[in-house]
Parts: C-alpha cells; sequence; structure tokens
C-alpha cells in the first residue's frame, strides 16, 4: 500500500484538483484507492458528489474521538476509489485535541487499524501547515506537491521543504517528495522558468507531466465527479492519466525514474501552435509545427513502427503537420520521423526510456 499525501500551503495550486484526479486515474488502473480528505473544506468531499451537510461521521471523527476509518469510508461513483470525507466541524481539530498525546500520529494511527487494504491512500490537505497537513504526512510515505507556475509558488516550496525535512528528522520518518506542476501553461515563458529554477534547487523528482490548464478540469468538479466521468477527450484527462502512469512506472523499483533534465528539454522545445493533439470526427491528430521539416511521419505501437502506415498527413501553409490516425483507446509509443531523423513528439511531455538510449513519446487514450 502506498500512502500519498498531497500537500502545499499555498491555496489554490490544485491539490484538491489532483486527488480527485489522480485517484480516478489510478482506480481506472485497476488499483484500489481510499481518498482521505483532511481538509475543513471538503472540497474533495463535494467533489466526488457527496453533500456536505449530509455527512454524518467523517475524518474528523476518526480523529478526535477515534473511530475507525472503515466506519466513515463512503462509496465514490467512481469503482475503485473510496473516500473519507471531511467538512467544516474540522477546523477546530487542532483546539479539540490539543492535550492527547501523540496529536500529530492520530491518522498514522487510523490507517494502521483499519482491516480494508487498498493499493493507494491519498491524502487531500487543507492549504497550511497545521496539524491536519503534519497528520497527512506523518501518515504518508510519499508526498505530491502541486506547484502552479508563479513567483508565489516558488516561494512557499522552500518553506515546505525544509517542514518536510525537519518532520523527516524528527520522526526518523522518512517521506519521499514528488512537485507536480500545475496549472501549466507551456506558451509562457514565465512558467517554464519557474520550473527551470524549481529544477536548479530541488534534489528529488519532477513529475514529467506538468497538468496543463482545462477548464474541462474547473467544470467537472461542478458536476461532482472526476474529468474521467466528465470528459475523457480533454487535456486534463489525459495529463492525469498520464501522471498516474508515472506513480505505477514508480511501483516497480527497476524502472528507473526519469531524471529531471528530460524535463527541461523537453518543455523547452514545446512548439508555439495554438492546436492541441486530440480527437476528432476523422480520428486522433498528431499535431507537429516545422515550417522547415520537408517530409515529416509518424510511427508508433499503433501502425507497429512503420512510418506513416495508416496515416492521413495534412500540412498547414504555416508549417503544421497534422497527422490523422483510427485508434482504440489504450496507451501508445511513438516517434515522429522527420527528414530522416526519429524525434519525440515536442508537444508531449509524456515520454518513456525505450531502453535503446533515448526516449519514446507515451499517449494514453480513453
Ligand atoms: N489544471 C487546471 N486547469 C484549470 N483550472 C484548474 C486546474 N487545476 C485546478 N484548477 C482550478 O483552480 C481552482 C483551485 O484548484 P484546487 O481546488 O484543486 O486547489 P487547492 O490547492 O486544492 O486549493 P485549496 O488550497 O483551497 O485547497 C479550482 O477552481 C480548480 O477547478
Ligand atoms: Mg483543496
Amino acid at each position: 500500500m502506498r500512502i500519498i499525501a498531497i500537500a502545499n500551503q499555498k491555496g489554490g495550486c490544485g491539490k484538491t484538483t489532483t486527488a480527485i484526479n489522480l485517484s480516478a486515474s489510478l482506480a481506472k488502473r485497476n488499483r484500489t484507492v481510499l481518498l482521505i480528505d483532511m481538509d475543513p473544506q471538503g472540497h474533495s468531499t463535494l467533489g466526488y458528489n457527496v453533500r456536505l451537510e449530509e455527512i454524518g461521521l467523517s475524518i474528523y471523527h476518526v480523529l478526535k474521538e477515534g473511530i475507525s476509518l472503515d466506519n466513515i469510508v463512503l462509496n465514490t461513483g467512481v469503482a475503485n476509489v473510496r473516500l473519507a470525507p471531511s467538512n467544516i466541524i474540522l477546523s477546530t481539530i487542532e483546539q479539540d485535541i490539543a492535550g492527547v498525546p501523540e496529536k500529530e500520529k492520530r491518522l498514522h494511527h487510523a490507517i494502521a487499524m483499519s482491516k480494508r487494504n487498498y493499493d493507494y491512500i491519498l491524502i487531500d490537505c487543507p492549504p497550511n501547515l497545521g496539524l491536519l497537513s503534519i497528520n497527512a504526512l506523518r501518515a504518508a510515505g510519499e508526498v505530491i506537491i502541486p506547484l502552479d507556475a508563479s513567483f508565489f509558488s516558488l516561494h512557499g516550496l522552500g518553506k515546505l521543504l525544509e517542514t518536510i525535512e525537519v518532520l523527516n528528522r524528527r520522526s526518523g520518518h522518512k517521506v519521499e517528495t514528488y512537485i507536480l506542476p500545475t496549472m501549466y501553461n507551456r506558451r509562457s515563458r514565465f512558467a517554464r522558468e519557474i520550473i527551470e529554477e524549481v529544477k536548479s534547487h530541488f534534489k528529488g523528482v519532477i513529475f514529467s507531466t506538468p497538468i496543463r490548464m482545462c477548464t474541462k478540469l474547473r467544470e467537472s468538479v461542478s458536476f461532482g465527479c472526476p474529468v474521467s466521468e466528465y470528459e475523457t477527450n480533454s487535456i486534463g484527462h489525459w495529463d492525469y492519466s498520464a501522471v498516474a502512469d508515472e506513480v505505477l512506472l514508480q511501483e516497480d523499483p527497476s524502472m528507473e525514474t526519469r531524471p529531471i533534465a528530460v524535463l527541461s528539454s523537453s518543455i523547452s522545445k514545446v512548439p508555439e501552435t495554438d492546436i492541441e493533439s486530440g480527437y476528432t470526427d476523422s480520428g486522433f491528430i498528431f499535431i507537429y509545427k516545422n515550417p522547415k521539416a520537408t517530409e515529416v511521419k509518424i510511427a508508433g505501437d499503433f501502425n507497429n513502427w512503420v512510418p506513416d502506415k495508416g496515416v492521413n498527413t495534412v500540412r498547414d501553409e504555416d508549417g503544421t503537420w497534422k497527422k490523422i490516425i483510427k485508434i482504440s483507446p489504450g496507451a501508445y509509443q511513438y516517434k515522429f520521423y522527420i527528414d530522416g531523423e526519429w524525434m519525440e513528439d515536442p508537444g508531449n511531455p509524456n515520454l518513456v526510456d525505450n531502453k535503446m538510449g533515448s526516449y519514446n513519446s507515451l499517449i494514453v487514450i480513453d
């Protein structure tokens, strides 16, 4: 069982969006997931369509009264995802357990006592480093830090990493740290610079799939479901699917985690095009923009790596190449073949080591 806290004291950086959509994407990959809402705002709870006023027992009762986690867990509309809900009552917990011994380990004990087994427990933290976040970090073996590209994020990151390090040192309990760039705008040089800055200071792993801005992610919450249940043909769905794949890759220690340097090089090659790859009525369109290229082909798992087999090509006047292919849902590795040279898709930051000294692009289509 992997226990992953999703934490950042900065508000609105995508913690809950990550908790909801990563839990659903992991569940789609046949993992059982418990999402624990540790935020009195109850946004993960709402995001799974549970009405806050209808909650009886919640994570508050687990932390305050020692009620079993198993007694508060609810089913969600998504198979394999269960939810430990929260609501505003949780905001008084700090005072309510002020004198309790080992108050920082209440969640850890509750998880240890649970009789249910999950492949993953994700913990959505509130936007502060108070007792609730500390409980989450003490219970977790890993922490994902969603980081939106802003000056304030960078400023807060140092404090968060320092807190995690102090906790690690004080408790002897090591938490692995991952950074997930969120609300990423690949056309923004500032966003790329923020990632560069993080890369130069942060020694841990940065996910190679930044979560891009996507209105469908915003909309799906108001429908009380993850984006996978709302709009699969969306950037938000693809990005969180790819992040779930990266999380699964980390399950197998023999598969190396991709170094940060690859992330930055893939971002710096991002083409300046206004169109994204995606589904249309004629099939899936891969986009590559390069006015100087005279021949652009595509090959991958979908056409047995035979360049342009089964592919319709459209070249726009501005040098945008569209490669249109009928493909069914699944995960596909692929590359472009440009004027005689193989190249990863510069518009897709999701790469996998092809064990032949380079990387293939990876796309997951549901
Ligand atoms: N990739 C994205 N594209 C567009 N909107 C996004 C994206 N990620 C998050 N949002 C939106 O940004 C807002 C804040 O996101 P979210 O609630 O996930 O942040 P948070 O870190 O959990 O906030 P808090 O600190 O209040 O708990 C929400 O309205 C959400 O729908
Ligand atoms: Mg939140």
